[in-house]
């Protein structure tokens, strides 16, 4: 007989549009937003709720274990410690791997099943439970090393016993078979999209915009940049459908069901970047820039139109790599989906709205494959380190051959910021806000300042060195800070105390 996990007295815890900086006049980079994005979730919300899924990998599992959804929400460890998002992560171990292994069918609408198998270490003393982020559908078994486990489900969290406690650096491998209907639910972060994780928008296509907390809703993580990992996907999609994901396609392996594309990306990346996208998608192969594969997915419809802008952004690769050092990861590229205004710097593929192929889109979501996914944010609170660099560097090649153009461009930027009422401090935006023009255009403000402050020397040495340092992890304000203040040999205190809390 099993025993209820023991519970400790543990304390409750206490698109983006940015693209048209033709709003340089610092307007709200949503505004103009097509209104297709409002109308993403919508038709997936009137699927029938139980259709039952029509390809066989949708296993039924084993019976699981008994599940306590009576005990208290919230265990302490139940949080990864990002004082801007206390609810999302969680502590005492650290994932190495996450293999999902999906069956995406765009037909019934709204409807996943998978099994996501997690390799992590404990980094903790003793590891007797632990909690992953997972919103909605029905757990069909939860294994731990091999052996159905006991867990309890809180709205946001299953929260796992272990049978034998484990220590410090054990490895240790968690499968969980899930299916049913993704949950839709507004972030409270992103406020312009009806919900985040996977969308099905029409018959024809699933794609997925998580950040920041979205993953959560279409497979179990660890749903914080704090906690990078290796991702191996396993994606059945049927026939006539190509399924796409981070890194590398390894195989394409056809069944009697569709075909089974397996995508592997080696590096370490926060669940957020984490993406998939299945449709009637064509290659496009763009050779290889030093190295790095140049692969992308196009709709018909958008490939057009896809081509003709990587061509002119081609280049743009060399550029930043000789001003920020090598590109990151293994393979660059971009899938075109139908997200209406929404498009997310998604690890090594962009998922790319098909009404945001423009130059300066692309080399926004460039530029955070340095910035965000390379060197990621210690805390949700320090977005102005993503948006800004991004639209700093957007901003940047526009005027790449006219630096007196880009400065005349910046200075307008800052003036029309400090002609601007009632915008937040940067380290203090209301979680509605965190995509707003403080973090792109005070963002970029402010790094064009800094390179003012310190000089186009001290400026880029840092940035390399930054790069170099944190790259295929977290940095916080305070790392970027004392680096900065490490090359150029000035106190920022001051500088940084003004841009980033007045
Ligand atoms: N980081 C994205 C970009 O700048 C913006 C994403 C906004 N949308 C969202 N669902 N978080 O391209
Ligand atoms: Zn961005």
């Amino acid at each position: 007989m099993k025993q209820p996990l023991l519970r400790k007295a543990a304390p409750m815890l206490a698109a983006l549009l940015l693209a048209s900086l033709a709003c340089q006049t610092v307007m709200a980079p949503f505004s103009g937003q097509p209104a297709e994005s409002a109308t993403l979730a919508a038709p997936s919300q009137t699927a029938a709720a139980a259709t039952p899924p029509p390809l066989a990998a949708c296993t039924p599992g084993s019976a699981p274990r008994p599940i306590y959804d009576s005990l208290p929400p919230n265990p302490a460890h139940a949080s990864i410690g990002d004082p801007y998002a206390p609810e999302l992560g969680n502590l005492g171990y650290d994932v190495q791997q996450y293999t999902l292994a999906l069956t995406l069918d765009p037909r019934p609408q709204g409807w996943l099943c998978g099994r996501a198998t997690l390799t992590a270490l404990v980094t903790t003393t003793t590891l007797d439970e632990f909690a992953l982020d997972f919103i909605g559908f029905a757990i069909q078994s939860l294994t731990v090393d091999g052996v159905l486990a006991e867990y309890y489900r809180t709205a946001d969290k299953v929260v796992i016993g272990l049978d034998e406690p484990l220590t410090m650096g054990d490895e240790f491998l968690v499968q969980i078979d899930y299916q049913g209907e993704v949950v839709r639910r507004p972030s409270p972060y992103v406020p312009f999209t009806p919900s985040l994780g996977m969308f099905f928008p029409d018959p024809e296509m699933i794609f997925v915009v998580s950040e920041p907390d979205g993953a959560r809703y279409w497979f179990p993580a660890n749903d914080h940049p704090r906690d990078k990992a290796a991702f191996r996907f396993e994606l059945l999609a049927p026939e006539g459908f190509t399924a796409v994901a981070n890194g590398l396609l390894q195989s394409e392996t056809p069944g009697p069901e569709g075909t089974t594309f397996t995508w592997q990306h080696d590096y370490p990346m926060a669940p957020y970047l984490a993406t998939v996208a299945v449709g009637k998608l064509e290659l496009i192969e763009s050779g290889y820039s030093n190295g790095v594969v140049l692969r992308s997915y196009s709709l018909p419809a958008s490939r057009a139109e896809l081509e003709a802008a990587l061509q002119r952004t081609q280049a743009a690769i060399p550029w930043l790599e000789a001003l920020l050092g090598p590109y990151p990861f293994e393979a660059y590229g971009y899938v075109t989906v139908r997200s209406g205004g929404i498009t997310l710097e998604t690890q090594t593929l962009v998922a790319l709205s098909t009404f945001m192929i423009e130059d300066e889109v692309l080399i926004h979501e460039l530029a955070h494959m340095w910035f965000g996914n390379s060197v990621s944010l210690h805390s949700w609170g320090e977005m102005w380190r993503n948006e800004g660099f991004a639209t700093y560097f957007q901003i940047l090649w526009n005027y790449r051959d006219d630096p007196a153009g880009f400065a005349a461009e910046m200075e307008s930027l800052t003036r029309g910021l400090d002609s601007t009422p009632g915008l937040e401090p940067l380290n203090d935006l209301s979680p509605a806000n965190l995509f707003g023009r403080e973090s792109y255009f005070k963002g970029a403000a402010l790094v064009y300042a800094l390179q003012q402050e310190v000089g186009d020397e001290a400026f880029f040495e840092g940035l390399r060195l930054y790069l170099a340092r944190f790259g295929g992890a977290t940095a916080s304000d305070a790392d970027f800070i004392a680096l900065m203040e490490e090359v150029s040999g000035q106190d920022l205190g001051e500088f940084f105390r003004v841009w980033l809390e007045e």
